[in-house]
């Protein structure tokens, strides 16, 4: 059993984010997205792992990520030249591949939860592909799946305009060797892409073993701002644990859960977990309340601050106003005058320079 995690495309909807960097390396909790990925992937045995990197953002996805020893897999990357599809991915990774079966992971999806369970149930029924579903709001903006009263499933569709279900494909598919005859087999989309769903619509007319299962736990297509700051706070209310490695004075206070970074100084601040701050940061005069993220070299002085993401070397002065579901970008600086205005409300991309005036 092989892995193939796809970060390649283009991340349009985490613009401007994405202007600058890969939307998989894009950190929840302080950790990349992709990350959870791989690292799912090995708790359920499977260390060979192919990803798909594409040519704007591979080297900066190569470079983060590594060989895989950090987690104890091989990891092998995949140029794909241009986004054509999901299916055209897999299609370029089948010297990867060869004959094994593979799951098929998203590497902008995060889920809850473990994968060996359903890799059972794929290898035991010995199926042409597994599929996972989840309920969706917003199905039309997913994959979706069409099932009988037994669950099984009838037709999948990209995309369409009127779902037939609420169910959405969830981004992670187990998938046979039969898949390859399938993608060679389908034609590109209206988009122009290689749909997986095509292909697994396809195994499904030709009467192979398609089953699916109805994830239990959270699922999230961190493509957009909100989605970021969700699965940022799903995230820090599983899994944080409690350390700390900076060094915190006296007149601080810091209650729940807390992770502190080596070398980072937090002076007079109130911080209010869960709450995770990276590595050499400087935090002086701040509220940091509950769901925020700080990444590692963030200066904040002066900042009051909650259930935000805050990248990479951003730098935040004199911000009294509270600052809530906001995402600031790697290197991004924000420096206020006295005055204030009654709410702030950002997303703001790497490098960008604002100051309140
Ligand atoms: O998130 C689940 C959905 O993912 C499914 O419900 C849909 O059926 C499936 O088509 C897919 O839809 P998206 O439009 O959300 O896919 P997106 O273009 O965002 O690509 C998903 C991941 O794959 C992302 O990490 C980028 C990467 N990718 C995408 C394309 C099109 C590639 O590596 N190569 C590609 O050619």
């Amino acid at each position: 059993m092989k892995a193939l995690i796809l970060s390649g495309g283009k991340g349009t909807r985490l613009r401007p984010l994405t202007y600058t960097g890969a939307k998989q390396l894009v950190p929840v909790a302080n950790k990349p997205i992709l990350w959870y990925g791989i690292e799912a992937i090995v708790a359920a045995g499977i260390t060979e792992i192919g990803i798909i990197i594409g040519p704007e953002t591979g080297a900066e996805v190569k470079a983060k990520t590594g060989a895989g020893d950090q987690f104890e897999a091989k990891i092998t990357y995949i140029l794909q030249d241009q986004p054509l599809g999901l299916a055209h991915a897999v299609k370029i990774a089948q010297p990867f591949l060869g004959d094994d079966p593979f799951v098929l992971y998203l590497g902008d999806n995060l889920i809850q939860g473990e994968l060996g369970g359903l890799l059972k149930v794929f290898e035991q029924k010995a199926l042409a592909a597994l599929i996972l579903l989840k309920s969706v709001p917003n199905p039309s903006a997913f994959g979706v799946a069409q099932i009988d009263e037994q669950g099984r499933v009838l037709k999948l569709i990209e995309k369409p305009p009127v779902p037939p279900s609420d169910l959405a494909l969830v981004g992670i598919y187990f998938l046979s060797p039969v898949i390859h005859q399938a993608i060679a087999a389908i034609k590109p989309s209206q988009r122009g892409e290689l749909e997986i769903t095509d292909a697994l619509q396809w195994l499904l007319d030709q009467q192979k073993p398609v089953d699916s299962c109805q994830l239990k736990g959270w699922w999230l297509d961190t493509g957009k701002k909100d989605d970021l700051l969700e699965a940022n706070q799903l995230i820090l209310d599983s899994c944080l644990s409690v350390s700390n490695a900076g060094i915190v004075d006296a007149a601080s206070q810091i209650s729940g859960r807390v992770s502190i970074g080596a070398t980072t100084q937090i002076i007079n601040c109130t911080i209010r977990g869960p709450v995770s701050i990276g590595s050499g940061c400087h935090l002086e005069n701040c509220f940091i309340g509950p769901y925020s993220s700080i990444a590692n070299d963030v200066t904040l002085v002066d900042v009051d601050l909650e259930h935000s993401v805050v990248l990479q070397a951003a730098k935040m002065i004199g911000i009294h106003q509270r600052i809530v579901d906001s995402v600031i970008g790697q290197r991004a600086s924000l420096k206020a005058a006295p005055q204030r205005p009654k709410a702030l409300r950002f997303m703001i991309g790497d490098d960008c320079q604002i100051e309140l005036a």
